[in-house]
Order: C-alpha cells, then structure tokens, then sequence
C-alpha cells in the first residue's frame, strides 16, 4: 500500500536538472544503441514462427517531470526494428522510460503501433544491475489497452521486460507479451530478446545543456 502526503501540489525544491546523473538503474540504457542479434518468437495461424531481427534503439535523457510532489527522471524511448539487410518495418515502438528516486520505481510507457498501449513497472536498487518490469491487462494502474480487434484476436495479458546491465557497456532485454489468441486453449507467449551495443552517447536534457 502506497502512502502519499496530503499536500498533492507542493513540488519539490532545489531539483537537479542534470537528467544523465540522476537516472539510476536506467544510467547505463541512456545514449543510441544497435543491436543485431534480436530474436523473436510470434504468433502465426500454424504455430510460434521464430525470426531474428535488427534493432536501433534511441533513450535520450528529457527534462525532470514533477506531479506536485512527484519527481521523475527519465528517458524518451523510440525502437526501431527490421529483418536482417531489410529496410521494412517489422516492429515499432514509442514511449518513456523512466526512474523515480523516491520509490525505487522504474516505470515504461509504451506505444506499438497496432492500436495498443502498455505502461509497466517495477522496483530496482539505485545502482541495480538487473531489473524487472511487469503490466497487466487487469491493472487500473501498470496495465495494458488494446483497440477492439486485438482485444478480440490476439488480447495481450500480460507482459514482462527483464533488463540486465552488462559489465562491457552493452545491455539486454528479455520481454514476454502473453496473449490469449482466440479459438486458442493455451496463452502464446510471444517473447523478444535483444543485446545492445552503443553507437552513440545520449545528449544532454535541454535544462542541463543551458
Ligand atoms: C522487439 C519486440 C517485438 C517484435 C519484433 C514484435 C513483432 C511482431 C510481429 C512481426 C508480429 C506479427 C506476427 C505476424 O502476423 O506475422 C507481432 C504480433 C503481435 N505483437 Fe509483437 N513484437 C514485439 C513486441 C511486442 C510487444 C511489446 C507487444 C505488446 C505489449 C506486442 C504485441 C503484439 C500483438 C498483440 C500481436 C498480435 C497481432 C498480430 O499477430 O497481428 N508485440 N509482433
């Protein structure tokens, strides 16, 4: 049970508006990162179909976010993910990552461009090397919404992202998007991985380039 002060529109004072050295656990994601080795595992009307992938990742640091007493760090999210030597989307998303200090709250937001949104949270250490984030369909809070067809076809109940900071400055993610197919007993579990080495550094948050 989360306890919050009465007091909702008081913001906090002296904030350091350097995003890069605030964003814990999310520090060693920040910056432009390729990764090569993706694997995928989807749904198709004969059965799981495995694909790998290539992806380009952007995580740049925006501008301390307050809610009243509330202050958030985070990084603005965009993928972009193809098959091996082609130029065709296979797989977009959009969103936030982001840390609050206070809580040990790493939450993300994410849009796919299927008519579907998932914002995901969990906790995490400062310094944390690995970590793990989880929406469901039934939370009012870190839940998931779909337009009507996917909520028909293909509803997603579940998803889960493990992200593992690694000791030679690439990190991975793990994810399981669980889905009740219909006319299907079993949930799916449509799974992704990835590694990503950087190619870029982040650029600083305007508030600290000023
Ligand atoms: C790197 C990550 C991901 C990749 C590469 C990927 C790729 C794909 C592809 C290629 C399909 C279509 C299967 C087909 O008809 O050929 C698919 C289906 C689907 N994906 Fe993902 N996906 C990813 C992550 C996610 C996430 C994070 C969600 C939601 C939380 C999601 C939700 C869905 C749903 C609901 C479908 C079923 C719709 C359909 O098959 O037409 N996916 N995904």
């Amino acid at each position: 049970m989360t306890h919050f002060s009465n007091d909702i529109y008081t913001e906090p004072s002296n904030i350091d508006v350097d995003t890069l050295k605030n964003l814990g656990p999310l520090r060693g994601m920040a910056g432009i990162w390729e990764g090569r080795r993706g694997l995928d595992t989807k749904p198709k009307a004969e059965g799981p179909k495995k694909q790998v992938y290539v992806e380009h990742i952007e995580l740049q640091p925006i501008d301390p976010q307050t809610n009243g007493p509330q202050l958030l760090y985070g990084l603005r999210y965009h993928t972009h993910v193809t098959k091996p030597d082609q130029v065709k989307t296979y797989h977009e998303q959009v969103g936030y990552w982001l840390w609050e200090p206070a809580t040990n709250t790493v939450i993300h937001s994410l849009t796919i461009p299927r008519g579907e949104i998932v914002m995901a949270a969990g906790n995490a250490s400062e310094d944390a090397k690995e970590f793990e984030l989880i929406a469901t369909h039934d939370s009012t809070n870190f839940g998931i919404r779909s337009a009507p067809f996917l909520d028909h076809a293909f509803k997603t109940v579940e998803f889960r992202i493990k992200i593992s900071i690694n000791s030679d400055g690439t990190w991975s993610y793990n994810e399981d998007t669980v889905l009740m197919i219909k006319g299907k007993n079993d949930l799916f579990h449509h799974t992704d991985q990835n590694t990503l080495t950087r190619i870029a550094e982040p650029t600083p948050n305007p508030l600290a380039r000023s």
